[in-house]
């Protein structure tokens, strides 16, 4: 090859390489998985765990990730005891070593596994740990995109508080407080309606929609589904179900499922519960080893992509800046 085309590719591959890694000033992203609580007995840890941290790791660091999303079940079987639980070392701090994701912030929520053990040693934990944050059972994220007018927020919600806990893998059954649940759902309700983002996202453990082993979550298709849809939510991030998901109506909010980031379930036993249609992506591959979601938030969309250890992108989708009408400025 002589010099002037070695450095035309080089130049191309400059450019395809840019444009599959925009300027770091010019977006936000983010890794959100679930359900990365690890085992209660040694070695504390999964093949899946390890492999999906490692590759959270990888990805963050060749990214650029600004922080972590985790969607809940932080520890198996049953949470932790109190905030000294030798589980934050075992399960947390020992697998996730990447210093691409030691040093960036991690916004924690509680599963229904966190609920049964002590979710107030987890929230403790944030004054322990700098990347743990968990100020609350649920709370909001704001950001803006540098040096332009473009801003996302991220409403961390606690499903388990609003629909109950499990009793083996059935349904929720209905919230233990019935006021905390319906104060949480106005909290919701009242910050979806007055947010002005570009990028409007809800985080939760529970999944509204699923086709896996649990399914959609009734509680949620019925008390939070109304609500994403009418104040335009772009996406919904979940775990819960053991598996890589998206679904999606049309051009109605993205449902995102990443929940294998300790074990994989391969089931499609709610396949009948939504349309052929919704379900654009599931991967629940026992051989790959887990997975995790990259969210990259743009001036012009939001993309969605898919990641599994080793280097795997396994699907990809593109979910618009959210459209709101002017009389609402
Ligand atoms: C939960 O953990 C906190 C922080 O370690 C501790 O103060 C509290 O006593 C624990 N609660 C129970 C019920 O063990
Ligand atoms: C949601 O989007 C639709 C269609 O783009 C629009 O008509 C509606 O006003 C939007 N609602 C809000 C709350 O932004």
């Amino acid at each position: 090859m002589g010099q002037f085309e070695q450095m035309l590719y080089m130049a191309i591959a400059y450019l395809l390489f840019v444009q599959s890694y925009p300027q770091k000033d010019n977006s936000i992203r983010f890794i959100a998985f679930g359900d990365g609580g690890g085992l209660p007995h040694p070695p504390y840890t999964t093949n899946v765990q390890k492999a999906t941290a490692n590759e959270m790791g990888r990805v963050a660091q060749e990214s650029g990730a600004d922080f972590v999303l985790n969607v809940g079940d932080n520890f198996y079987y049953r949470g932790v005891n109190n905030v000294n639980d030798l589980r934050f070392k075992e399960t947390f701090e020992n697998v996730f070593t990447a210093p691409s994701i030691v040093n960036i912030p991690w916004y924690i929520l509680a599963g229904n596994h966190d609920h049964l053990g002590n979710v107030s040693a987890q929230i403790a934990y944030s004054r322990i740990s700098k990347r743990w944050n968990f100020p609350d059972l649920y709370y909001e994220l704001s950001f803006k995109i540098p040096n332009i007018d473009v801003s996302a927020t991220i409403l961390m919600i606690d499903t388990v508080v609003i629909c109950g806990n499990t009793d083996k893998d059935n349904q929720p059954k209905g919230p233990k407080k019935y006021h905390l649940a319906q104060k949480q759902l106005q909290w919701i309700q009242e910050k979806l309606a007055r947010s002005r983002s570009d990028y409007l996202i809800v985080a939760g453990h529970y999944p509204v929609w699923s086709i896996g082993k649990h399914g959609p979550t009734p509680c949620l298709v019925k008390h939070l589904k109304p609500l994403l849809e009418k104040y335009n939510v772009t996406a919904y991030i979940s775990g819960h179900d053991h598996s890589l998901q998206f679904i999606r109506k049309d051009d109605g909010t993205g449902y995102i499922v990443t929940g294998s980031g300790t074990f994989i379930d391969k089931s499609t036993a709610h396949i009948k519960k939504i349309p052929t249609s919704w379900l654009q992506f599931y991967n629940a591959k026992i051989s790959a080893l887990g997975g995790f979601t990259l969210i990259e938030m743009s001036p012009v969309h939001l993309v969605v992509s898919y990641r599994q250890p080793y280097g795997m992108v396994v699907f990809q989708t593109i979910l618009p800046r959210r459209k709101l009408t002017s009389n609402e400025n």
